[in-house]
C-alpha cells in the first residue's frame, strides 16, 4: 500500500466495498487487533451501514468511519485516520458526516465505546458533543496484556 500524501484537498464521501483495502491498512497502522480487508468489506456492504471516508485526489484513503444504524439508534464501530493526516480536522469531519447521516436516516441517538485512555480520540468526542453515559470495566486488553475500561458515549442528533 502506498502512503497516503499529507497534501492535498479531502473530500469526504461513502465507503464503498474497494475502500476496503485502504481502510484495512489504516486500521492496521491505528489498532492492535487489526480488521481484515474481507471484515471490513462486509461491514460497508451491510445493508445497515453508514460509512465514509476521507480521501484525498485519485481516492486514497486517509481516513475512515464505520458506522451502522439500528431502528432510531446509530453506533459508530471504528474511526481511523491515517498518522500522518491526524490533527487536521479530519476527524471531526468524519464524526459530524456519520452523525447528519444518520440524523437523515431518522436516528435519534449516536452511540460509540472509546477506551478511557484514549485521549485523542476521547477529545474529538468530546469536542463533537458526546457525553459518557456508561462504563466497562477492563473491557479492553491492551498490548503487553494491561486492562482498559470501555467508556460509553453517546450524542443526540437533533442538532445533526
Ligand atoms: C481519534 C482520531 C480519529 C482523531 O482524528 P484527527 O483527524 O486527528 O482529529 P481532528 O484533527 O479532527 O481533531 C478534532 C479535535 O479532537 C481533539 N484531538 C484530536 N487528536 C488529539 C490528540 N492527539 N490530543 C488531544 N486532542 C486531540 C482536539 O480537540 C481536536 O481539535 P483541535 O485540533 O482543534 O484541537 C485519530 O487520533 C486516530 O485515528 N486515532 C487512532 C484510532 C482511534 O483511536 N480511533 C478511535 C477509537 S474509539
Amino acid at each position: 500500500m502506498s502512503k497516503s500524501p499529507a497534501t492535498g484537498p479531502i473530500s469526504l464521501l461513502w465507503a464503498q466495498p474497494d475502500d476496503a483495502t485502504g481502510i484495512a491498512a489504516i486500521h492496521a497502522e491505528l489498532f492492535p487487533t487489526a480488521w481484515d480487508r474481507d471484515a471490513i468489506q462486509a461491514l460497508i456492504e451491510h445493508p445497515a451501514s453508514l460509512s465514509l471516508v476521507a480521501v484525498r485526489p485519485g481516492r486514497q484513503v486517509v481516513g475512515f468511519i464505520i458506522a451502522q444504524i439500528a431502528a432510531d439508534e446509530a453506533e459508530i464501530l471504528t474511526i481511523g485516520v491515517a498518522s500522518d493526516g491526524q490533527r487536521r480536522g479530519i476527524g471531526r469531519q468524519l464524526v459530524e458526516g456519520a452523525a447528519r447521516a444518520a440524523a437523515r436516516s431518522d436516528a435519534k441517538r449516536l452511540f460509540l465505546d472509546v477506551a478511557a485512555g484514549n485521549n485523542a480520540a476521547r477529545a474529538l468526542y468530546a469536542s463533537c458533543g458526546f457525553a459518557e453515559i456508561g462504563l466497562r470495566k477492563s473491557y479492553y486488553t491492551l498490548p503487553g496484556g494491561a486492562r482498559d475500561d470501555a467508556l460509553q458515549l453517546a450524542r443526540d442528533l437533533a442538532s445533526a
